[in-house]
């Protein structure tokens, strides 16, 4: 089947109302958590990708026992402790950078060494955040010293509770070193950096001992174990999905979308701020409580004129997945955006940093790019005519949104290869496009 997709005629003006898919860090930690909760537990609109199967497979794998329809999963969970190893284990976390990570914080008490593999994406991604705070709790890798996977994981009867401290803002290392101390005796504590706070919000609902201070800059964790009862979940829209479209609306001509029902949990909506200082007019209506998180309407319009941003690095971690769609929006503001400390960014699926400043580039798009920092040089009359090809980009699936996006509202005439990367967060993007176009 082919891979690839060609636009070659800006989308017309709309006036809409869709949902995105369910929450991606919202699906994986609710599988997680459930198969480590006694009982069982169902979630209704979990999202359906890639990602979260390969969750769902890696559970199976380790004797948990699970039905999943679509949208629709029941995890008998054995409680923590209960997973199955065996010998020569071999866990596929696929693209997932989450899954990978948090997975291995729940096999440190595993007697057997088990195999975890990723595809060439996830390769190349780093596991030293990884290997330390788990070697503190007790747990041994192989090969020493190898820092990427694949990787072998042995653990111990002998876990104890850590002090660790969280520099780069990343909700995956503070999760995992969370999803760890349920294993252990004691108190773990945790200093963190600012970053998305789902897995604390869990924990509190699920009655874990958890106590957190927080202050400006960093929270302060302790967390302690105990069982977990079984738990339903209906999963909010997510908004790093949202962002595509939030994008689409601002940049395309006379528009207006409504995104229901999408998680605004405050660690998440750097996005809306970002966008919201350049001059857009982002609004949440129909806010409410859900388990803990924030869910609301997302409605936006389009906007002629965006002034150029020095964000502040405040808002990285909150904006984290969405930077590249906000360098959309910088390409088209009057003058020059800066956007810093961002060396994250090329930790993820794809080296995002430079692939987004290679992009903009093509689009005549002039940037400064450093290694942690990149400024973009808008220019307000931005209009594509060229022809371009979008290929070697790791299958990263915000890059290919990303592009897909620019087809639309900058014109050109655009082929984007790896058409199926949208299969791990958002396997259902283009057909919201199409919708869009009816
Ligand atoms: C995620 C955290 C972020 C984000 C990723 C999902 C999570 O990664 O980029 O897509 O669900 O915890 P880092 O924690 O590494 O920044």
């Amino acid at each position: 089947m082919k891979n690839s997709i060609v636009i070659n005629s800006k989308i017309n003006s709309y006036n809409k109302a869709i949902s995105v898919s369910g929450d991606k860090s919202l699906s994986i930690r609710w599988a997680l958590m459930a198969s480590i909760a006694i009982g069982k537990s169902k979630a209704f609109n979990l999202l359906d990708s890639d990602d979260v199967k390969s969750t769902l497979k890696i559970l199976r794998q380790l004797g948990v026992n699970i039905y999943a329809n679509k949208n629709y999963c029941e995890i008998n969970g054995n409680g923590i402790g209960g997973f199955k190893f065996r010998k020569n284990l071999e866990l596929n976390a696929g693209n997932s950078g989450t899954l990978a990570r948090l997975i291995a914080a729940l096999l440190i008490k595993s007697p057997y060494k088990i195999k975890l593999i990723g595809d060439k994406s996830l390769k190349r991604r780093d596991f030293k955040r990884v290997i330390e705070p788990l070697n503190k709790f007790g747990a041994t890798f192989y090969p020493k010293n190898k820092y990427s996977l694949p990787l072998y994981i042995k653990g111990s009867e002998y876990i104890r509770p850590i002090n660790y401290e969280e520099e780069k803002g990343s909700a995956q290392c503070k999760s995992l070193v969370m999803l760890a101390s349920l294993l252990s005796p004691g108190i773990t504590k945790i200093k963190a950096k600012k970053s998305r706070n789902h897995t604390e919000i869990l924990f509190k609902k699920l009655n874990i001992p958890i106590k957190i201070k927080s202050s400006k800059n960093f929270d302060l964790i302790e967390v302690a174990s105990s069982n977990i009862d079984c738990f339903n979940y209906k999963i909010p829209g997510d908004i790093s999905s949202s962002a595509f479209f939030i994008v689409l609306t601002l940049l395309a001509k006379n528009s207006k979308l409504i995104i229901k029902n999408v998680n605004i949990n405050p660690t998440r909506i750097g996005v809306i701020k970002i966008l919201n200082k350049m001059g857009a007019k982002i609004k949440f209506k129909n806010l409410k409580n859900y388990m803990g998180e924030k869910i609301a309407d997302i409605h936006v319009k389009s906007c002629n004129k965006f002034k150029s941003i020095d964000c502040s690095p405040f808002l990285n971690s909150s904006a984290i997945d969405e930077f590249l769609i906000i360098f959309l929006v910088s390409a088209k503001a009057n003058g020059t955006s800066t956007f810093r400390k961002l060396d994250e960014l090329n930790q993820k699926e794809s080296p995002r940093l430079n692939i987004g400043s290679k992009i903009l580039n093509l689009m005549g798009i002039k940037t400064i790019l450093k290694k942690d920092s990149i400024k973009i040089i808008g220019n307000p009359n931005l209009n594509l005519d060229k022809s371009f090809e979008i290929k070697n980009f790791y299958k990263d699936h915000r890059v290919f949104m990303m592009c897909v996006i620019a087809a639309l509202v900058f014109g050109g005439k655009w082929k984007i290869n790896d058409k199926d990367s949208i299969n791990s967060s958002f396997p259902d993007f283009l057909n919201k496009i199409k919708i869009l176009k009816q």
